[in-house]
């Protein structure tokens, strides 16, 4: 290696990053125009690379805390070298930001993320915890940042290929050359380990097995219900109206995601009086708090086609972890789910502990029956 170079390490670290963005620019544009599970793969193929990115920059900064660069050549003018050093620092801001604004982005969706096709994403805790209309907003912040600072950064890159086109080509004072490639020279172990944690990770980007499907639940043969119990009484309802985004697959029970909305104005239970109460503000609330929500990622298989959902109920606007054993059973493309849990009510501030002088039990219970067929069958 000749001294005016950068070591391996730091040339690995610059043309695998280099590559991983010359493919996510693409990726990018055209990701929106896939259909069903390929757009779910392409997005996830995109996150993925990204998020390589980052891990990649931070390696790379750790590189230059510990090694110095090659000087750069004494007939260069001030101005120039001042010139290089910000467009170098601009590359290196840029790239982290566009980077995090795609992590904040996935961490106010409410989109399933699987990075790598093997294991959900990490999210930004503190993002991802928002309640659901602070999510939606800060979601449009963040994909507004993460497209714009994609124009950054490609214009950046374009004056970056340039000015090394300029060198290699006009100036030939060997800037070029310190960072290309020594093809046919003996690679450092650590530039070989580099591209083959680079190349591992691509591979295993390409060749992880299927994405969860996704369900359509059909719902003249599907019911979401609770029921109640006091003062001797059982009153039980159903939800009219609901929505449910389902994505899941027996064999990666991992990649389940779930998501489901009540309209809490379509509770009925066949009563006038009592559907009266549960529109009241003191049951469910639905002039104030219109939807619940039911959403969940990654299931526990828990025996022949039983699995659990450990997912978060959004209710009055209250968020409480509630666990969802629930059966499947699939059947040519149609799926039977049931499932059944308790939930207490005062977690969520639906009624009071008596009501009218009745003492009214805490546990309500919500049975879920659908029947839902998969889309990309
Ligand atoms: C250097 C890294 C990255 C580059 C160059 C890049 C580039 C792009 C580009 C050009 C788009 C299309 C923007 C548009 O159509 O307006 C895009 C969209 C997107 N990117 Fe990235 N990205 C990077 C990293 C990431 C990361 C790390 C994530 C998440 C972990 C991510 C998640 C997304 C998502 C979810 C979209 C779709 C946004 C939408 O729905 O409008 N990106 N990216």
């Amino acid at each position: 290696m000749n001294s005016s170079d950068y070591t391996p390490a730091a040339k690995a670290l610059h043309w695998l990053i280099a590559l991983l963005i010359f493919v996510l620019f693409p990726l990018g544009w055209a990701m929106d125009d896939f259909t069903g599970v390929q757009k779910f793969q392409a997005f996830n193929l995109h996150k993925s690379l990204g998020i390589t990115v980052l891990a990649l920059m931070v390696l790379r900064v750790i590189w230059r805390f510990f090694n110095s660069v090659p000087e750069l050549p004494a007939s260069m003018p001030e101005r120039q070298r001042k010139a290089a050093h910000a467009a170098h620092a601009l590359l290196y801001l840029a790239t982290f930001l566009i980077t995090f604004a795609g992590w904040a982005l996935i961490s106010t969706s409410s989109k399933p993320s699987v990075l790598f096709q093997v294991t959900n994403f990490p999210l930004l805790p503190w993002l991802s915890d928002l309640p659901a209309d602070d999510k939606k907003a800060y979601h449009h912040l963040f994909e507004g940042a993460h497209g714009f600072l994609g124009w950054v950064l490609l214009a950046l890159i374009v004056a970056h290929i340039a000015g090394a086109l300029y060198h290699a080509i006009v100036l030939k004072d060997g800037i070029y050359s310190s960072m290309k490639p020594n093809f046919g020279k003996k690679p450092s172990g650590l530039a070989v380990a580099l591209l083959a944690f680079g190349a591992g990770f691509l591979g295993l980007s390409g060749t992880g097995k299927a994405v969860a499907s996704e369900w359509s639940v059909k719902p003249e043969a599907s019911q979401i219900a609770f029921e109640a119990t006091g003062g001797g009484y059982t009153t039980k309802g159903t939800f009219g109206q609901y929505r449910a985004e389902i994505e899941f697959d027996p064999d990666a029970p991992e990649q389940t995601a779930v998501r489901v909305l009540l309209n809490m104005n379509s509770a009925a239970t066949g009563t006038a009086d009592a559907d009266e109460a549960l529109r009241s503000a003191e049951f469910f609330n639905p002039a104030q708090f219109p939807t619940a929500q039911y959403a969940a990622r990654g299931a526990q298989s828990a025996g022949a086609g039983k699995y659990v959902l450990n997912g978060r109920l959004t209710l009055k606007g209250v968020t409480k972890p509630v666990s969802l054993p629930f059966l499947i059973n699939i059947k040519s493309g149609t799926a039977h789910v049931t499932a059944e849990t308790k939930i207490n009510r005062l977690d969520f501030g639906v009624g009071q502990e008596t009501m009218a002088g009745l003492a009214v039990d805490n546990d309500v219970k919500l049975t879920i029956d659908l029947t839902a067929v998969r889309l990309d069958n």
